[in-house]
Protein backbone atom coordinates (compact mmCIF):
# COMPACT_ATOMS: atom_id res chain seq x y z
CA UNK A 1 0.00 0.00 0.00
CA UNK A 2 1.00 3.36 -0.94
CA UNK A 3 0.02 5.08 1.60
CA UNK A 4 1.89 3.27 4.38
CA UNK A 5 5.33 3.77 2.60
CA UNK A 6 4.39 7.20 1.93
CA UNK A 7 3.67 7.54 6.16
CA UNK A 8 7.00 5.48 6.58
CA UNK A 9 8.99 8.06 4.21
CA UNK A 10 7.79 11.14 6.30
CA UNK A 11 7.80 9.70 9.78
CA UNK A 12 11.21 11.46 11.03
CA UNK A 13 10.69 14.51 9.16
CA UNK A 14 7.10 14.46 11.40
CA UNK A 15 9.38 14.05 14.24
CA UNK A 16 11.51 16.74 13.67
CA UNK A 17 8.97 18.91 12.99
CA UNK A 18 6.90 18.37 15.97
CA UNK A 19 9.82 18.55 17.91
CA UNK A 20 10.21 22.03 16.42
CA UNK A 21 11.06 24.65 19.69
CA UNK A 22 7.77 26.42 18.13
CA UNK A 23 5.36 23.14 18.74
CA UNK A 24 7.20 21.83 21.53
CA UNK A 25 6.30 25.31 23.52
CA UNK A 26 2.07 23.84 23.31
CA UNK A 27 3.03 20.96 25.88
CA UNK A 28 5.64 23.16 28.34
CA UNK A 29 3.69 24.12 31.21
CA UNK A 30 3.98 28.02 30.59
CA UNK A 31 2.58 27.64 27.84
CA UNK A 32 0.33 30.72 27.09
CA UNK A 33 -2.05 32.96 24.40
CA UNK A 34 1.49 34.94 23.85
CA UNK A 35 2.96 31.90 22.39
CA UNK A 36 0.04 30.31 20.97
CA UNK A 37 -0.91 33.91 18.82
CA UNK A 38 2.79 33.10 17.70
CA UNK A 39 1.98 29.50 16.43
CA UNK A 40 -0.58 31.16 14.65
CA UNK A 41 1.22 33.81 13.06
CA UNK A 42 3.70 30.98 11.68
CA UNK A 43 0.70 28.63 10.24
CA UNK A 44 -0.65 31.43 8.54
CA UNK A 45 2.67 32.84 7.03
CA UNK A 46 3.13 29.21 5.14
CA UNK A 47 -0.58 28.17 4.79
CA UNK A 48 -1.12 31.68 2.98
CA UNK A 49 1.13 31.30 -0.02
CA UNK A 50 0.48 28.03 -0.39
CA UNK A 51 -2.86 27.45 -0.25
CA UNK A 52 -3.19 30.01 -2.81
CA UNK A 53 -1.06 27.51 -5.16
CA UNK A 54 -2.43 24.11 -4.08
CA UNK A 55 -6.02 24.33 -2.96
CA UNK A 56 -6.92 25.40 -6.39
CA UNK A 57 -10.37 24.09 -7.40
CA UNK A 58 -9.25 23.97 -11.38
CA UNK A 59 -6.61 21.66 -10.00
CA UNK A 60 -8.55 19.36 -8.54
CA UNK A 61 -11.94 18.93 -10.58
CA UNK A 62 -13.20 15.74 -10.95
CA UNK A 63 -11.35 14.51 -7.88
CA UNK A 64 -13.86 14.95 -5.24
CA UNK A 65 -11.92 15.79 -3.21
CA UNK A 66 -14.15 19.22 -1.82
CA UNK A 67 -11.38 21.21 -1.86
CA UNK A 68 -12.46 24.60 -1.34
CA UNK A 69 -13.75 23.25 1.95
CA UNK A 70 -10.22 22.06 3.07
CA UNK A 71 -8.28 26.14 2.82
CA UNK A 72 -7.39 26.44 6.37
CA UNK A 73 -5.65 30.12 6.40
CA UNK A 74 -9.36 31.84 6.99
CA UNK A 75 -9.97 29.84 10.40
CA UNK A 76 -6.13 31.38 11.29
CA UNK A 77 -7.38 34.48 10.69
CA UNK A 78 -10.47 33.80 12.20
CA UNK A 79 -8.45 33.19 15.25
CA UNK A 80 -5.71 35.36 15.40
CA UNK A 81 -8.78 38.36 15.28
CA UNK A 82 -10.54 36.60 18.01
CA UNK A 83 -6.67 36.95 20.41
CA UNK A 84 -6.94 40.64 19.40
CA UNK A 85 -5.10 41.04 15.78
CA UNK A 86 -6.73 43.84 13.61
CA UNK A 87 -7.31 43.39 9.97
CA UNK A 88 -3.93 45.81 9.72
CA UNK A 89 -1.97 43.69 11.99
CA UNK A 90 -2.90 40.59 9.38
CA UNK A 91 -1.43 42.21 6.07
CA UNK A 92 1.86 42.66 8.03
CA UNK A 93 2.82 38.66 9.36
CA UNK A 94 5.35 37.58 7.47
CA UNK A 95 4.85 35.23 4.48
CA UNK A 96 7.15 32.38 3.67
CA UNK A 97 8.79 32.34 0.36
CA UNK A 98 10.62 29.11 0.65
CA UNK A 99 7.96 27.20 -0.09
CA UNK A 100 7.91 23.32 -1.40
CA UNK A 101 7.94 23.01 -5.20
CA UNK A 102 3.94 23.03 -6.98
CA UNK A 103 4.64 22.42 -10.23
CA UNK A 104 2.89 19.22 -10.86
CA UNK A 105 -0.06 17.42 -9.65
CA UNK A 106 2.04 14.68 -8.34
CA UNK A 107 4.00 17.85 -5.87
CA UNK A 108 0.38 19.46 -5.22
CA UNK A 109 -0.77 15.65 -3.68
CA UNK A 110 2.70 15.35 -1.53
CA UNK A 111 1.55 18.79 0.14
CA UNK A 112 -2.09 18.22 -0.06
CA UNK A 113 -0.92 15.23 2.12
CA UNK A 114 0.45 16.39 4.70
CA UNK A 115 -1.76 19.73 5.31
CA UNK A 116 -4.57 17.66 5.48
CA UNK A 117 -2.72 15.01 7.93
CA UNK A 118 -1.87 18.16 10.12
CA UNK A 119 -5.31 17.23 11.26
CA UNK A 120 -5.13 14.58 13.03
CA UNK A 121 -2.40 16.01 15.29
CA UNK A 122 -5.05 18.74 15.28
CA UNK A 123 -7.34 17.27 17.10
CA UNK A 124 -4.49 16.00 19.70
CA UNK A 125 -3.44 19.46 19.88
CA UNK A 126 -6.77 21.23 19.99
CA UNK A 127 -8.26 19.03 23.31
CA UNK A 128 -4.84 20.33 25.04
CA UNK A 129 -5.44 23.94 24.16
CA UNK A 130 -9.07 24.09 25.09
CA UNK A 131 -7.68 22.90 28.44
CA UNK A 132 -4.94 24.95 29.16
CA UNK A 133 -6.23 28.17 27.42
CA UNK A 134 -9.94 27.42 26.93
CA UNK A 135 -10.45 27.62 23.33
CA UNK A 136 -13.41 25.87 21.04
CA UNK A 137 -14.18 26.59 17.42
CA UNK A 138 -15.77 30.00 18.16
CA UNK A 139 -13.04 31.38 20.92
CA UNK A 140 -9.91 31.32 19.03
CA UNK A 141 -9.33 27.23 18.30
CA UNK A 142 -10.95 26.72 14.55
CA UNK A 143 -7.34 26.08 13.03
CA UNK A 144 -6.90 23.40 15.28
CA UNK A 145 -10.34 22.03 15.70
CA UNK A 146 -10.23 20.92 11.52
CA UNK A 147 -13.19 19.23 10.64
CA UNK A 148 -14.34 18.41 13.88
CA UNK A 149 -16.09 15.26 13.89
CA UNK A 150 -15.59 14.82 10.08
CA UNK A 151 -11.76 15.01 10.21
CA UNK A 152 -11.46 11.31 10.17
CA UNK A 153 -14.20 11.02 7.15
CA UNK A 154 -12.41 13.60 5.14
CA UNK A 155 -9.34 12.33 5.53
CA UNK A 156 -9.89 8.64 5.13
CA UNK A 157 -11.12 10.44 1.76
CA UNK A 158 -8.08 11.63 0.69
CA UNK A 159 -6.05 8.45 1.57
CA UNK A 160 -8.52 6.98 -0.87
CA UNK A 161 -8.09 8.83 -3.55
CA UNK A 162 -3.78 8.68 -3.30
CA UNK A 163 -4.16 5.33 -3.48
CA UNK A 164 -6.18 4.96 -6.36
CA UNK A 165 -4.14 7.32 -7.98
CA UNK A 166 -0.74 5.76 -6.83
CA UNK A 167 -1.88 2.44 -7.61
CA UNK A 168 -2.53 3.50 -11.78
CA UNK A 169 0.49 6.05 -11.98
CA UNK A 170 3.40 4.31 -10.34
CA UNK A 171 6.39 6.82 -11.60
CA UNK A 172 4.48 8.94 -9.36
CA UNK A 173 5.36 7.56 -6.29
CA UNK A 174 8.99 8.93 -5.31
CA UNK A 175 7.31 12.50 -6.33
CA UNK A 176 4.75 12.53 -4.14
CA UNK A 177 6.92 11.27 -1.53
CA UNK A 178 9.52 14.03 -1.93
CA UNK A 179 6.99 17.10 -2.30
CA UNK A 180 5.89 15.67 1.20
CA UNK A 181 9.18 15.36 3.05
CA UNK A 182 9.77 18.37 1.40
CA UNK A 183 7.08 20.24 2.81
CA UNK A 184 7.60 19.26 6.25
CA UNK A 185 11.79 20.03 6.07
CA UNK A 186 10.25 23.87 4.18
CA UNK A 187 8.07 23.68 7.48
CA UNK A 188 10.52 23.11 9.98
CA UNK A 189 12.77 25.43 8.53
CA UNK A 190 10.19 27.90 8.74
CA UNK A 191 9.33 27.63 12.26
CA UNK A 192 12.71 27.98 13.09
CA UNK A 193 13.03 31.25 11.67
CA UNK A 194 12.70 34.21 13.66
CA UNK A 195 10.72 36.25 11.59
CA UNK A 196 7.14 36.70 12.65
C1 LIG B 1 2.79 19.27 18.03
C2 LIG B 1 2.40 19.07 16.79
C3 LIG B 1 1.84 17.77 16.25
C4 LIG B 1 1.39 16.67 16.90
C5 LIG B 1 1.32 16.41 18.40
C6 LIG B 1 0.96 15.72 15.90
C7 LIG B 1 0.42 14.49 16.17
C8 LIG B 1 -0.04 13.62 15.21
C9 LIG B 1 -0.72 12.38 15.48
C10 LIG B 1 -1.06 11.88 16.89
C11 LIG B 1 -0.99 11.81 14.30
C12 LIG B 1 -1.63 10.43 14.08
C13 LIG B 1 -3.09 10.50 14.22
C14 LIG B 1 -3.74 9.16 13.94
O1 LIG B 1 -3.06 8.21 13.47
O2 LIG B 1 -4.93 9.09 14.18
C15 LIG B 1 -0.52 12.67 13.27
C16 LIG B 1 -0.60 12.40 11.94
C17 LIG B 1 -0.14 13.24 10.96
N1 LIG B 1 0.38 14.51 11.13
FE1 LIG B 1 0.83 15.35 12.88
N2 LIG B 1 1.16 16.26 14.67
C18 LIG B 1 1.68 17.52 14.85
C19 LIG B 1 1.98 18.44 13.88
C20 LIG B 1 1.85 18.20 12.54
C21 LIG B 1 2.10 19.19 11.53
C22 LIG B 1 2.48 20.64 11.79
C23 LIG B 1 1.90 18.57 10.34
C24 LIG B 1 2.01 19.13 8.96
C25 LIG B 1 1.68 20.36 8.61
C26 LIG B 1 1.51 17.19 10.60
C27 LIG B 1 1.22 16.25 9.65
C28 LIG B 1 0.72 14.99 9.91
C29 LIG B 1 0.42 14.01 8.88
C30 LIG B 1 0.64 14.15 7.38
C31 LIG B 1 -0.14 12.92 9.54
C32 LIG B 1 -0.70 11.66 8.90
C33 LIG B 1 0.28 10.52 8.91
C34 LIG B 1 -0.42 9.29 8.30
O3 LIG B 1 -1.16 8.63 9.04
O4 LIG B 1 -0.24 9.05 7.11
N3 LIG B 1 1.48 17.01 11.96
N4 LIG B 1 0.06 13.77 13.84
Amino acid sequence: MFLAALRESTNSHHRNLESSPLLSALFKPDFDRTAYTLILKKFYGFLLPLEALVYEPALWSGWGLDIERRRKASLLEKDLIYLGCGQYDLGTIPLCRDLPPTGDINMCLGILYVCEGSTLGGQVISKKLSQSLGTGPERGGSYFSGYGSQTVPLWKILCEKIESYAASNESARPMIENAASATFEKMKNWFDKEEV
